[in-house]
């Protein structure tokens, strides 16, 4: 370690010569107005925070004997050395948007500072706003924002090799598998703050049953279901409770038809925030419910359905300065990114042919499309895989979109068993969009019967998941036969949420009983029924050799 917490003689230089504590604040060292006696002191610098002090986020102390420092403003130039002091073991270079220590020790040598802000979805729009700002819409045109980086170059291979050798730390920010590319979100040195439940580190599962039952090859599926509250919401919720504490709110609320309830009641619980959820009467899983319920979220059903909820929540929490933790929220898109840093990470950073997600309120569709965007542009990954959404028959707003053209249409009575993805006026769909184009990616649909099948096949591979997460492999097994897909192309597909979710449908299926929303019988055609037996080692035996 090259910080010394007894280091008597530090002087702080003048705050012109700082890093900015965060970003969206100018982060240039101007050494010019310095007389460059030891030792130099940094302030918030992420990654020297984190390195350097830790558990303290706002400044780290570096003495200056450690470094030569110079300034550069391109990642090309040279620090100017004549401002430079300290013998030559090292140098740290500055400049508006990232600044990159090396060194020749072993451990550190790159730190990137991404300048993030809200910009306006819209580009014609253009609007920015502080990442600090409480706001999901663009106050000038109401369409959605993001978060816009301003990054320069990095050091990929050195930054690969960093971030995997955080799996086998101890510290819970590299433990979890979102933290542990807190570079390639808009916290900087706010992680160490952040609640963290260690979500993410999903694996990646070969499932060579279900691969034959799409006629393909091979498939992975990346299980998000193995996440602390059973789906993918976790590594988003992770990064918007954050930003809740971050922008000091007190109550966080989200409407939710399960997944999203009972992420958020975990870590606002977690956090020592008030959480409330609004769901749609009737129309959720008890497992979910009781999760919701369990971590202490104040739970308020409605009798409407999601979209509509969706509309209502957003007016009260406007109106009670309530901090809303759906999808619209830029930062649990954030978070929901490193569901693809992770796979990339997983795979050496060779992207497969195809990313296959079902589709609801599109809120991962845009997550995962920015993710690629990112990781090609900070030459992470060389191509991005093409995206296949895949959604419900009963609840197919987006791909009546793609398919028809024109203007977008909801759905005014979307329906499905596949609850997660009942949803018939999907906020993200510009963003969705977007990220189709880019990824030249596509869009389907399947049938009640389809998904259950698909469930069930993947059930018989030992992994199992919930209704919605099963369309993907209904949605492969119709694209690889519409010659789409092809028999050998590497693709990966996200099971969003875990087995355990409907356990009233997978009963149903199994005994035959299932009915799709209209009332018509879904075929048990993988089924496997329980059989009644008498208490009678004979019989049972008869039984089992037949
Ligand atoms: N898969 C699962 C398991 C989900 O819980 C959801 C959304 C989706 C897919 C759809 O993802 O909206 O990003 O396209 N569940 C929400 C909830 C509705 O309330 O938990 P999307």
């Amino acid at each position: 370690m090259f910080y010394n917490p007894e280091h008597s003689a530090l002087r702080a230089m003048p705050p012109q010569a700082a890093l900015a504590p965060f970003a969206g604040s100018a982060s240039k060292i101007d050494l010019a107005d310095n007389t460059l006696a030891n030792p130099i002191r940094i302030i918030c610098s992420d990654y020297f925070a984190d390195e350097f002090v830790p558990r303290r986020s706002t400044e780290a102390i570096v003495p200056a004997l450690q470094f030569q420092i110079g300034i550069a403003y391109s990642p090309a130039q040279q620090p100017d050395q004549s401002k430079s002091v300290g013998p030559s073991r090292a140098r740290l270079l500055a400049q508006e948007d990232r600044a990159v220590v090396e060194t020749n020790r072993d451990h550190i040598v790159d730190t990137l500072i991404m300048l993030a802000e809200l910009a306006c979805f819209k580009q014609k729009c253009g609007a920015r706003f502080p990442i600090n700002e409480p706001i999901y819409n663009c106050r000038t045109c109401g369409a959605l924002l993001e978060v816009s980086f301003r990054n320069g170059h990095i050091h990929a291979e050195q930054w690969k090799k960093t971030w995997r050798e955080r799996r086998i730390s101890n510290e819970v920010y590299d433990q979890s598998g979102v933290w542990r590319y807190r570079e390639l979100l808009p916290f900087d040195g706010y992680h160490l703050q952040a609640v963290s439940l260690r979500e993410g580190n999903t694996p990646l599962l070969n499932a060579p049953r279900a691969a034959a039952y799409a006629s393909l090859q091979r498939l992975t599926f990346k299980h998000q279901g193995y996440n602390p509250t059973g789906s993918f919401k976790d590594n988003g919720m992770t990064c918007g409770v954050t930003q809740a504490l971050r922008l000091g709110k007190k109550r966080v609320a989200c409407v939710s038809t399960g997944n999203t309830s009972a992420s958020m009641a975990a870590y606002a619980s977690a956090a020592g925030l008030d959480p409330v959820v609004f769901i749609p009467h009737g129309n959720i899983s008890y497992g979910k419910l009781a999760q919701a319920l369990e971590y202490g979220a104040r739970t308020l059903q409605v009798e409407a359905n999601f979209d509509q909820i969706l509309a209502l929540v957003r007016v009260l929490a406007e109106r009670l300065g309530i901090y809303l933790l759906n999808s619209i929220n830029p930062f649990r898109i954030e978070g929901q990114k490193t569901i693809i840093f992770e796979m990339m990470d997983q795979r050496d950073w060779n992207p497969p042919d195809w990313i296959v997600l079902p589709g609801g309120n599109l809120g991962n569709t845009s997550a995962f499309g920015k993710a690629l965007r990112e990781l090609r542009d900070l030459g992470l990954i060389s191509v991005i895989p093409r995206l296949a959404v895949i959604q419900a028959e009963g609840a197919s707003p987006f791909y009546d979109f793609m398919r028809n053209g024109g203007a977008f249409q909801s759905q005014p009575d979307p329906h499905t068993l596949a609850t997660a993805i009942k949803i018939g006026d999907p906020v993200s769909w510009p963003k969705a969009f977007q990220e189709i184009e880019v990824s030249k990616g596509v869009v389907e649909k399947v049938s009640e019967q389809e998904i259950a099948d698909a469930k069930a096949i993947i059930g018989r591979c030992g992994i199992g998941c919930e209704p919605a997460s099963a369309a993907t492999l209904a949605g492969i097994k119709k694209l690889t036969l519409a010659g789409v897909i092809s028999e050998s192309d590497d693709v990966v597909a996200v099971l969003t949420g875990n087995v355990l979710k409907d356990p009233d449908y997978i009963y149903q299926y199994h005994t035959g009983q299932l009915k799709d929303p209209e009332g018509r019988n879904i075929e048990s055609r993988f089924g496997n029924k329980p059989i009644v037996v008498p208490n009678d080692a004979d019989a049972i035996a008869r039984i089992l050799e037949r």
